[in-house]
C-alpha cells in the first residue's frame, strides 16, 4: 500500500464524513500492521466541543478491534492545500505510534508527507509507564 492508495482511501472515506456545522468533511486511513486500513471520519455534534476528529475515529476503531501497532495514516480534506492533523489527534496517533507516518493530502490528489516525530517533537509520555502487551 503506497502513500497514494492510502490517500485515496482516505478520500473515499470523506464521503461518510458527518460534518453539517463546519463544512469541512475530513476522511482517515489508518494503515495498521497486520495490512488491514481502517477508515474514520470528523463525526460532528450540535454541542460544541463533542465533535470528533477523523484520525481519532479510525484510531479508536482499530484499536476496538485489537490493533495497536500502525504503520501510517492518511488524511484528506476538500483543499486547497492540505489538513494537518490537529495537536491533540497528533498525541492520539503518539500513543500507538510515535513513529507513523502521516500523509496529509486533498482531494486534487496533492499531498505531502511527514513522521509523528516531525509534527509533534515534544508529545506528552507519562513517565514510568510501562505498557503489557495487550495494556
Ligand atoms: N478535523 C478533523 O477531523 N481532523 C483534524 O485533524 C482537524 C480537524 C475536523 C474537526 C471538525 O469537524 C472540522 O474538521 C473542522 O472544523
Amino acid at each position: 500500500m503506497d502513500d497514494r492508495e492510502l490517500l485515496q482511501e482516505a478520500i473515499e472515506a470523506m464521503g461518510d464524513a458527518y460534518s453539517p456545522y463546519s463544512g469541512h468533511p475530513v476522511g482517515a486511513a489508518l494503515l495498521a500492521r497486520s495490512g488491514k486500513i481502517y477508515r474514520g471520519v470528523n463525526v460532528e455534534n450540535a454541542v460544541n466541543g463533542l465533535s470528533i476528529c477523523a484520525e481519532q475515529v479510525a484510531v479508536a476503531k482499530a484499536v476496538s478491534e485489537g490493533e495497536r501497532k500502525f504503520i501510517k495514516i492518511a488524511v484528506a480534506c476538500e483543499g486547497p492545500g492540505y489538513c494537518r492533523p490537529c495537536g491533540a489527534c497528533r498525541q492520539v496517533l503518539f500513543e500507538f505510534a510515535p513513529e507513523i507516518e502521516v500523509i496529509t493530502g486533498n482531494v486534487q490528489g496533492e499531498f505531502e508527507v511527514q513522521s509523528l516525530t516531525e509534527l509533534l517533537p515534544l508529545p506528552f509520555a507519562k513517565p514510568g509507564l510501562k505498557r503489557s502487551a495487550r495494556g
